[in-house]
This record gives structure tokens, sequence and C-alpha cells, in this order.
């Protein structure tokens, strides 16, 4: 019995040994401990021994037992440990691994351009105005000597909502409005950026809403000499400081004298080229020494004060800038094109 007992011993501490799961561990010891394994059955033909032995036998049992237990508490702690080691190296994570790059946005291409303007005409001193997109006839024309029946309202073709009211059609309603709020005195030094709209079919170089960005100075003084100087300033610091302007002789009922702008061709560099037409020359915006008309029914004294007044389109300021053909990419919004402007650095 006792040979046998020892056997059961070395046979279980071996299987305990070997065992490589909590599950096997734990069948080894039903299989061994249990009330229906070998010990207990052993201990069954205990009746068959001596007085003497039995006491022997018994206390052999449990040594046996207490012997199995142990080592199956032992190796099991084993296991446990190893079962969380083994799990947290599969959850490490490895912190030197490169992140995922984040998406950062950009401001729209016309964004840019309107703000590069904004900046340089702040940094000369001017304000930043603004003005309603729903307008009345009165600041979109009446106010700017054009008044009802003039022909000149034929070149704006517009959007009337009463017969009193329209989308203005132009950013230049804004300088009537600002002059009227300074009451007669000078200096008035603004920029105005905003939305405009035209009966215009839209194709590549037209839009039945666009931007624009008006400027204006009243002070006493101000004279076309003025004028050309600031316009000078902006052409180069826009288009760079190689870029000669003009002004040509034209037409708008608020100014008078009226001039276009142009500069030379960034192509040809003035040879002339097809994207000046052969000329030399690119057409950037209008502008003019405000008429006494428009000064004076905003209240301004013509015989005191002067001024002069530009606009431009910002649209055609960024295609010249970027080489951009067609307007409708400003807002038809292919990620595409809108990520081509994006900050590299
Ligand atoms: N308002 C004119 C237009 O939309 C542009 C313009 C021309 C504005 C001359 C001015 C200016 O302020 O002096 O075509």
């Amino acid at each position: 019995m006792e040979q046998k007992l020892k056997e059961l011993q070395a046979e279980a501490l071996q299987k305990i040994e070997q065992a490589e799961e909590l599950k096997a561990l734990n069948d080894i010891r039903v299989a061994f401990l249990g009330k229906k394994g070998p010990i207990t059955e052993v201990l069954r033909g205990m009746g068959q021994l001596s007085a003497e032995e039995r006491p022997k036998m018994g206390a052999l049992a449990n040594e046996v037992r207490e012997a199995i237990s142990e080592k199956i508490e032992t190796k099991q702690k084993a296991l446990e440990a190893a079962a969380v080691e083994k799990q947290l190296a599969s959850e490490t994570i490895d912190i030197t691994l490169p992140g995922r790059p984040v998406k950062v946005g950009n401001h729209h291409p016309l964004t840019k351009v309107i703000e590069e303007i904004e900046d340089l005409f702040i940094g000369m001193g001017y304000k930043v105005a603004e003005g309603p997109e729903v307008e009345k006839d009165y600041y979109n024309f009446e106010a700017l000597n054009l008044p009802k029946g003039h022909p000149a309202r034929d070149m704006q073709d517009s959007f009337y909502i009463t017969e009193e009211l329209l989308l203005r059609t132009h950013t230049s309603p804004v300088q009537a409005r600002t002059m009227e709020k300074h009451e007669g005195k000078g200096p008035v030094k603004i920029i105005c950026p905003g939305k405009v709209y035209r009966r215009d079919n839209d194709d590549a170089t037209h839009s039945h809403q666009f931007m624009q960005i008006e400027g204006l100075v009243v002070d006493e003084n101000i004279t076309m000499g003025d004028l050309k100087g600031t316009l000078q300033v902006f052409a180069k610091k826009m288009f760079g400081e190689d870029r000669e302007i003009r002004l040509r002789p034209s037409f708008f009922p608020f100014t008078e004298p009226s001039v276009e702008m142009d500069i030379t061709c960034k192509i040809c560099g003035g040879e002339g080229c097809n994207v000046c037409k052969g000329t030399g020359w690119i057409e950037i915006l209008g502008a003019g020494m405000v008429h006494p008309n428009v000064l004076e029914m905003a209240g301004f004294d013509s015989k005191k004060y002067t001024g002069f007044a530009f606009g431009m389109g910002p649209e055609r300021i960024a295609m010249l800038k970027y080489g951009i053909d067609d307007i409708r990419h400003f807002y038809t919004n292919d990620i595409r094109f809108l990520k081509q402007f994006a900050v590299t650095e």
C-alpha cells in the first residue's frame, strides 16, 4: 500500500509539472484528490491492514494528499502569473510607432487672396467696412450718381427683389453708406470686401455671384496722385515688385475722372502674348476720383473734400496670381483644387 501511495504521488507530481493550462491542472486535482480518485481508492483497502499499520498508512495518505495539493497550488500560481504576463505582452503599446497624420484644413484660395488684400490696406491705415447684400436701389445706384433710368444701370444686370430692393450688384453702395455715417467729416479710409450678384450666365469668366473689394478715401487735398501711388503699392505687393501699372481713361458714373488700371503681363513681361491678348497689359480694376455729386449726396462738401475710390474682383486677382483658368473652380469646392492651396511648411 505504501508503495502504491508513493507511486501515485510521483505520478501526480509529474503530471502537475507538465500541466500547461489551468484547466489541465484542475483536471489533475479532480483525478487524484477527488472522492473517486485513486488515493481514496487505496484508503478504502485500509480495513485489511493491522491496527499498527493503519495510522501509519493514514498519515502517509495525508502526506501524499498534502504534497499533491501543495504542488498544485504552486503550479496554479505560476500558471496564473504566466497568463498575466502573456496578456500584458499581447496588449503592449509600441509608443515608438509613428502617429497617424492629422488632416489639417486650409483656407479657401479666395479667402487667402481677400485676407492678403485686407492686410495690405490695413497696413496703409484703412479700416474694413461692411454693408448688406440685400441693398436699397438708392445706395446701389442713386447715391452713386446713377438715377433711375440712367443708361449706365445696364452695365450691371440686377436681381431685383422689389422696386426698391435688390441684391447689390457691386460693393460701391458701402461707399455711400460709410460716407453718410461720417456726417460730412473726413478722413474716410475704408476697404470693403463682400459678395455681389448679377444676372449673368455662368461660364469660365462670369458668375451670377462673385466677390468684390471696394476702396474709398475721402479727405482734404486727396488727388489723383494719391490714387496712383496707392494702386502702385497694391500692384507690386500683390503681383511682384517688377510689375508696372498704367491708368487708362474709362467711365463710371460715380467717379470723375474714371480710370481702369492695368498691370504688365507676367507671362510675357510686357512683350505681348495670348494671355494679355498681345497688348502686354492685363486689366485689374476700376477706379477714379469720387464724383462731386456722390460726395454731396452723402453729406460731404465737395469744395472742401475730394476722394478716390476703386473696385476690384478678388476672383480675377486670384486667377491671375495662381494661374486659374475658370472662375467656377472657386465655387464648386472640388477638394483636389482646394488642396493645392494648403500651407505646406
Ligand atoms: N463698382 C464697379 C463695378 O462693379 C467697380 C468700381 C469702379 C468701383 C470704379 C469703384 C470705382 O469704386 O471707383 O464694376
